[in-house]
């Protein structure tokens, strides 16, 4: 069984990361996508959300996992007998920090390599956080997330706002 692992926060999920899962499980048996746990950020969408949202932008690919993990990458990659680590890349900025990871993971584990899909060009500026920003401030985001994610968007600037 060939098993990948694309891993990251997905605060939220946008159209740009659902296009390199659609791409990346075309070349593997099982795509486990991996939700990271990072007590150092403070995300909008907590991880059983994260989870809920690719669940259901992924709900037609049958050799799709929903998972996720803290600490390091390589450890999770070891735990769940994958080998490679897939990542999106948008511009030559994503370069230099995808490089340094990649080269670090693999120090980790030699084992472990990590594969790079180029985005598709409409999608190249596309970011989570620029997501959130657009939306927060008004903007129209249904091209660039699924609908459920700009759903959820409302449901928690709402309780933000509430709280
Ligand atoms: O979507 P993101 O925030 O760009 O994803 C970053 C992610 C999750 C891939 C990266 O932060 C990561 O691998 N975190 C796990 C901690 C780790 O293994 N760090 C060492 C990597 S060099």
């Amino acid at each position: 069984m060939r098993r990948a692992v694309y891993p990251g926060s997905f605060d939220p999920l946008t159209l740009g990361h659902l296009d390199i899962i659609i791409r990346a499980a075309k070349n593997f048996d099982e795509l486990v996508v991996a939700v990271v746990r990072n007590p150092s950020k403070t995300p909008l969408f907590t991880i059983e959300e994260r989870m809920e949202i690719i669940k259901d932008a992924t709900k037609d690919i049958s050799n799709i996992k929903i998972d996720h993990f803290e600490g390091l990458l390589t450890h999770y990659v070891e735990s769940i007998n994958a080998e490679i680590i897939v990542k999106g890349l948008r511009a030559i900025t994503d370069f230099e920090y995808e490089f340094q990871m990649a080269l670090m993971n693999r120090k980790l584990n030699e084992n472990i390599d990590t594969m790079f899909l180029m985005t598709r060009n409409k999608y190249s500026y596309l970011s989570s956080s620029m997501v959130k920003e657009v939306y927060r401030l008004g903007g129209d985001v249904s091209c660039l997330v699924t609908d459920f994610v700009v759903e959820k968007l409302g449901e928690k600037i709402q309780q933000v706002k509430n709280s």
